[in-house]
């Protein structure tokens, strides 16, 4: 479904840790891609082919019941969408959406779909962390729909890749190759006016279909049912340059100079523009370069930049002293909703970037973090020995982008080791 959308003492420097190394590339079978190793899957289907595979993910269990889901349609902060197709008629409402207004999972033909699950659950995050086989920068979100019998979004293509993956209850998923894109006119979703499906598969918990961008799919629930489907973002030229443009804009209203004529002399016509302020204008345009620094710090941003609905929440106090304590027991783990990247040496965290440059040592630190979404407590030691880092660090921790505390059990699973 179309988603809306600081160094070191030498002491530490010594050595790192054994989990400083880079993490091991996914092994086969952790990766839920059935008998094919990530590197055959990436090489022959991602972006090239649908692949179904039976039994996934066999032990699923949905990250969470129906109980769970309809109170996160409940939240003003959670986009969520309501489809009905009551007597052939297609509906689309948006949340968020008082339970007791939504039809019973009894009526038929209706399903509800929750995006960004993984914000809220840890359950889900470990669900969506399953396919970091695939970079952190290209995944989006996990969506979860709740469907009753015979309910679905009807058929439709989506601009991204995606990952459908059946998490409770049995869903029948047709596709067709791409090609068609026509669209029946006056309908509040996007529906395919035509849609010839080529294969057709009933999915039980566990199975999962991949399908690349563009191919059309229509799955329609065969009794209740959860599907949970990971998407992954691509920008376009378009989307990546409006945001660019906006962004260079605002850097350039510092010291701005403005287009002057004294001395002009009257226009013979009034309605023609001024040659020189035609000029003037074109070689604004025209001679305007941002700097490589200025593009390569925009990327980062850009693509850690959270969603729109995501408010971080730092702890009341949080003295720098408790912190580091709490650091060296604990270790530090990223908050499920981070997003950390970086580019060699470059960091960019939830929008913003890094502004300092780390040492060797402390940026092979914050790779680990970002890799891992964790530092154990031997790496936060030595993280704390960096006066910068730790300060860095402490200051993610108040904004509520990581935290230093005991897990609750079976709550951090980021699926990486
Ligand atoms: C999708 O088509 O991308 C998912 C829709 C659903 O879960 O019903
Ligand atoms: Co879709």
């Amino acid at each position: 479904m179309n988603r809306p959308t600081r160094p070191l003492p030498a002491t530490a420097r010594a050595r790192l840790p054994s989990t400083a190394r880079p993490p091991r590339r996914q092994a086969l079978g952790d990766a839920p891609l059935g008998g094919l190793s990530v590197d055959e899957f990436l090489r022959h289907t991602w972006q090239r082919r649908p692949l179904l595979v039976r039994a996934a993910l066999p032990d699923i269990k949905p990250p969470c019941d129906v109980e769970a889901l309809l109170a996160l349609a409940e939240e003003d902060a959670v986009q969520s969408r309501l489809v009905t197709s009551f007597g052939g008629r297609w509906r689309l409402e948006h949340g968020p959406f008082d339970r007791e207004t939504l039809p019973p999972l009894s009526r038929r033909r209706w399903t509800l779909l929750v995006q960004g699950v993984n914000l809220h659950d840890d359950r889900a995050h470990a669900l969506m962390s399953r396919f970091r086989f695939l970079p952190d920068a290209r995944i989006d979100d996990l969506m979860i729909s709740l469907a009753s019998d015979q309910g679905g979004v009807g058929p439709h293509l989506d601009s991204y890749d995606v990952f459908l993956v059946q998490l409770w209850g049995r869903r029948r998923w047709r596709i067709a190759p791409p090609g068609y894109d026509q669209l029946r006119p006056g309908l509040p979703s996007k529906i395919l006016e035509r849609f010839a499906p080529t294969e057709s598969w009933l999915l039980e918990p566990g199975d999962m279909l991949y399908l690349p961008p563009g191919w059309a799919h229509d799955g329609v629930a065969e009794g209740p049912c959860m599907t949970g489907s990971i998407g992954f973002r691509a920008p376009s030229r378009h989307e990546f340059l409006r945001e660019f443009l906006a962004d260079s804009s605002d850097s350039l209203a510092g010291a701005d100079p403005r287009y002057s004529d004294r001395g002009r002399l009257q226009p013979a016509r009034p309605a023609a523009i001024p040659k020189d302020l035609h000029q003037q204008l074109f070689d604004w345009a025209k001679t305007w370069r941002p700097s490589d620094a200025a593009i390569n710090d925009f990327i980062g941003r850009f693509m850690t930049e959270p969603a729109a609905n995501v408010f971080f929440e730092g702890p009341e106090r949080l003295p720098f002293k408790r912190f580091v304590a709490a650091m060296s027991r604990y270790g530090v783990r990223l908050d499920r909703r981070t997003r950390l990247l970086y580019r060699g040496n470059r960091f960019h965290i939830n929008g913003e970037t890094l502004a300092s440059q780390p040492q060797p040592t402390s940026a092979q630190l914050l790779r680990e973090l970002a890799d891992h979404r964790q530092l154990d407590a031997a790496s936060a030691l030595l993280a704390i020995a960096d006066a910068s880092l730790v300060e860095t660090l402490h200051a993610w921790a108040e904004a509520g982008w990581l935290h230093a505390e005991p897990l609750a059990r079976g709550s951090w699973n980021t699926g990486t080791e």
